[in-house]
């Protein structure tokens, strides 16, 4: 049974393959599908359909267990932010084995009507507050 591992939350779920009930989110056994299965905050603002960045992770380990990328994916994945080595899009790569993935700093700070952000109160305050003269 593949795992998948979502960093820096390190929580790994695992899945039987052609079992995963579908949510109509991404492709079916894509990282976002498995993230939803179980409950984790994985962002998805265009719903999974390859048309914003907000499901951008990062691959660590297993890259050759994902689904390769389409040009569709890969255009879009190319607008990223913070966009890296081993950049792919949650929603379109489909997991066929193990691997594990960092949700960039960018995509944890966002928050999304599921839940509150992952990263919590581990996000600094700014430095510098500005005094507005109030
Ligand atoms: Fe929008 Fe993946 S959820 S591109």
């Amino acid at each position: 049974m593949p795992k998948v591992t979502f960093l820096p939350a390190n929580q790994t779920f695992e899945f039987e393959t052609g079992k995963l009930p579908y949510h109509e989110h991404g492709l079916p056994e894509s990282l976002l599908d498995i993230a939803i299965n179980n409950g984790f905050n994985l962002e998805h603002a265009c719903g999974g359909n390859c048309a914003c960045t907000t499901c951008h992770v990062v691959v660590k380990a297993g890259a050759e267990n994902l689904s390769e990328e389409e040009d569709d994916e890969a255009d879009r994945c190319e607008t990223a932010a913070d966009y890296q080595v081993g950049s792919r899009l949650g929603c379109q790569a489909i997991v066929k084995g193990d691997v594990t993935v960092m949700i960039p700093a960018w995509n944890r700070n966002y928050i999304s009507e599921g839940g509150a952000s992952i990263l919590g109160d581990a996000i600094p305050p700014p430095k510098n507050k500005m005094n507005f003269g109030h």
